[in-house]
């Protein structure tokens, strides 16, 4: 008898304020409604000991390497515990953030050298990246305005300046430009249901799906 299929990892990233949070609620129903078992999760977290380094990271003053390491030290955890052990069943996982954002944030972002989150990648996760990774690609005013509007209390990354959010933008974007076949840019301008429904073709149109 053949072993279940091995789950896909979808990963969802963009700077503050895009739209991932909506877009990853409509993909999934989308993929339950196909028949598929999906779990939803996030980065920094996924898992009780990540969660607590989430708190950390989103409210702590740090050493730029202080936090790779940790943003990295909660992946390690969320890989181990949740993210392979589903994949493994069979289960389809969407992460909102993965080791681009680390590498959009730390060194776009803070100017940390490309090299150490390279080295980081490779100790945590040697070989292995998302099937697909969607960016939310949308200009700094936009995504501020949205931020604005949802009211809540700016964390530690979303009080930095517009600099930090444009070169966290050009980050995303150049990496996106890298590797074509694993990421979908997309206008995180438009109507939810637009880009829920480019997000469903970008899936279709996969060999592996
Ligand atoms: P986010 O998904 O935006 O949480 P929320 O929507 O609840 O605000 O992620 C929290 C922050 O963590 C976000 O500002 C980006 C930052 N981050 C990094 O700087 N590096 C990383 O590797 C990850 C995963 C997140």
């Amino acid at each position: 008898m053949n072993a279940k299929p091995r789950g896909r990892f979808i990963t969802f990233e963009g700077i503050d304020g895009a739209g991932k949070s909506t877009q990853i609620a409509l993909l999934a129903d989308a993929l339950r409604a196909r028949g598929r078992e999906v779990l939803r999760t996030r980065e920094p977290g996924g898992t009780e000991l990540g969660e607590k380094l989430r708190g950390l990271l989103l409210g702590m003053d740090m050493h730029p390497d202080t936090e790779a390491m940790l943003m990295f030290a909660a992946r390690r955890e969320h890989l181990a515990a949740v993210i392979d052990p589903a994949l493994a069943a069979g289960v389809w996982v969407l992460s909102d953030r993965f080791s681009d954002a680390t590498h959009a944030y730390q060194v776009g972002g803070r100017g940390l050298a490309a090299a150490r989150c390279d080295a980081l990648e490779a100790w945590v996760h040697p070989g292995f990246a998302p099937d697909l990774t969607f960016l939310l690609d949308m200009p700094l005013e936009s995504a501020t305005a949205r931020l604005a509007a949802a009211g809540a209390a700016p964390d530690r990354f979303e009080r930095e300046r517009r600099g930090f959010f444009a070169r966290v933008r050009a980050a995303y974007l150049d990496r996106a430009r890298r590797e074509p076949a694993r990421f979908r840019v997309l206008d995180a301008t438009r109507e939810p249901e637009t880009i829920a429904a480019e997000i469903a073709a970008g899936i279709d149109e996969k060999t592996w799906q």
